[in-house]
């Protein structure tokens, strides 16, 4: 029997948030040096006036990045905002805890902001939960968003910038829980601190959307810490009556990774149950908390996600993952999840956006697209509006998995799919095929009789990776008349869009 995949534009499930497609710049290796700002680079013509990389802000304006997160991550548990601003010869040069380097603090939060501003994004701030203050949090935030004539306000006009930046998203911490952080917490002691820090903020700017710490939604690193992450997460979302009103969105990150190319391919399928019980997570704050219907439910904010091996790409060392066709397959199921999973996902942050874990690296001659840079392309630039039914019925991969319990959560298909709609009645239909050799012949209902385009990623070794000599791995463009059976080759991501 043919394997099936129907599809029904008719039955849209939830809006997707634009959000989804977030990117994350942290000072870390040469994510901020090197990556975004590069003024001593000596192929002047990839600079502009600010010292910002051209060919970075251009990739970051294809893919339409709508939101960044900055400064960190690990890094902003030592980080002091105030070291950041005004004259740059005056800007003092620090050791850097989280990596182990230097801070020249020569690229701080107006460089930011204009970075932002020039690629058409969203600014996203995380506090400094470590060594950082109240004070120095209210005084940030004073600093970006208030009209008034106080301090700070008046400290960013002399600094040149006289309208406030408005910056929406805050994040309350990175990281709070993990034992290589500055100043880690437990939960009783985050969810205390979150609590006051959150009612001092809004009561600044009650605009803002705050982003509560949460953990993994349940574990990656060890399936036996599970009761432990959840207890995190249960426990910063329900303490105090936190739901209420003050906390906008829950944050959770996870990382995947295998040596093994089909576990590391299916692995963000672990995301897809951290979602799922992280808002049952949700749903249980607001019961106990009595939360009025009134309130807006929260939505997870991932915002960090991606394919990692720390062993294969140290932090310390700047985390340069040089990315498989194996990986891409994985971070197209990753997207593939947050589509499925868009009624819970109001953000998600590719970690990084640049030379750190990220789809694109720079070097003083140009940028690189690597394998996994294709499928996000793919997916920011099409599959956005709403996220419509979709069902498929084929083998399974019967194998272990990375992490072992994924298995008895859930389906691992061969074909792994999920399907938009836009405003413009455009059908993206997503399959990835991680099976090493096989192709599949797929009867496809649904999908309109005529030209339908096709998008292909896909490679005949799963390591193939994208270098400065050779790139492999990019998209393939063809059409197909919409009649028979369809077949996904092995070792594929595919796109097919047809017209309603
Ligand atoms: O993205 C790299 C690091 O991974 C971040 O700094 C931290 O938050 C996470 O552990």
């Amino acid at each position: 029997q043919a394997p099936k995949i129907s599809v029904h534009p008719e039955r849209k499930l939830s809006k997707i948030n634009d959000n989804i497609y977030g990117g994350f710049t942290e000072h870390m290796g040469r994510c901020i040096y090197g990556g975004l700002y590069d003024p001593d680079n000596a192929n002047k013509h990839l600079i502009d006036e600010n010292g910002f990389r051209k060919d970075v802000i251009e990739a970051m304006q294809e893919l339409k990045v709508p939101v960044v997160r900055y400064p960190g991550g690990n890094f902003v548990a030592t980080y002091h905002w105030l070291d950041g601003v005004g004259p740059q010869e005056k800007r003092p040069r620090r050791p850097e805890l989280a990596w182990l380097g230097v801070e020249s603090n020569q690229f701080g939060t107006d460089e930011f902001m204009k970075w932002c501003e020039i690629v058409g994004t969203e600014p996203y701030l995380a506090l400094n939960f470590g060594t950082g203050t109240l004070d120095e949090a209210l005084a940030w935030l004073e600093y970006c968003n208030s009209t008034q004539d106080t301090e700070y306000a008046n400290l960013r006009r002399k600094n040149g910038r006289e309208e406030p930046y408005k910056v929406k998203y805050w994040a309350l911490g990175n990281e709070c829980w993990g034992p290589w952080q500055v100043e880690q917490m437990t939960k009783e002691d985050y969810a205390k601190k979150a609590y006051q820090w959150a009612k001092a903020l809004k009561l600044l700017d009650p605009s803002i959307t705050l982003i509560l710490c949460g953990e993994t939604g349940h574990s990656t690193w060890d399936f036996y810490t599970l009761k432990e992450c959840v207890r995190w997460d249960q426990h910063a979302l329900g303490a105090g009556n936190i739901t209420a009103s003050l906390i906008d969105m829950h944050s959770i990150h996870i990382y995947t990774a295998s040596d093994d190319p089909v576990k590391n391919a299916v692995a963000p399928r672990s995301a897809e149950r951290a979602i799922e019980i992280c808002s049952g997570l949700i749903d249980l704050a607001r019961i106990e908390n009595n939360v009025p219907a009134s309130v807006p439910r929260q939505t997870i904010c991932f915002d960090e996600w991606n394919v990692w091996d720390p062993q294969r790409a140290p932090g310390d060392q700047g985390a340069e993952e040089r990315y498989t066709l194996s990986d891409a397959l994985s971070v197209a199921i990753w997207l593939n999840v947050f589509i499925r999973q868009s009624k819970y996902v109001g953000m998600a942050n590719i970690a990084q956006s640049v030379n750190v874990i990220s789809p694109l690296m720079t070097s003083k001659e140009g940028v690189l697209k690597q394998t996994t840079w294709w499928p996000l392309l793919l997916f920011s630039k099409y599959m956005r509006g709403w996220t419509i039914a979709t069902h498929v019925s084929c083998e399974s991969y019967e194998g272990e998995t990375e992490p072992k319990w994924l298995r008895a959560a859930t389906d691992t298909p061969w074909l792994d799919v999920s399907a938009t709609v836009n405003e413009d009645g455009w059908v993206s239909l997503m399959v990835v095929n991680v099976h090493l050799t096989e192709s599949f012949d797929v009867e496809l209902q649904g999908v309109k009789d005529g030209a339908v385009k096709v998008y292909t990623v896909a490679g005949k070794e799963w390591d193939a990776v994208n270098t400065s000599e050779q790139e492999p791995i990019g998209i393939q463009e063809s059409e197909w008349d919409g009649k028979g059976l369809y077949k996904f080759p092995s070792l594929s991501i595919t796109m097919l869009r047809w017209k309603l």
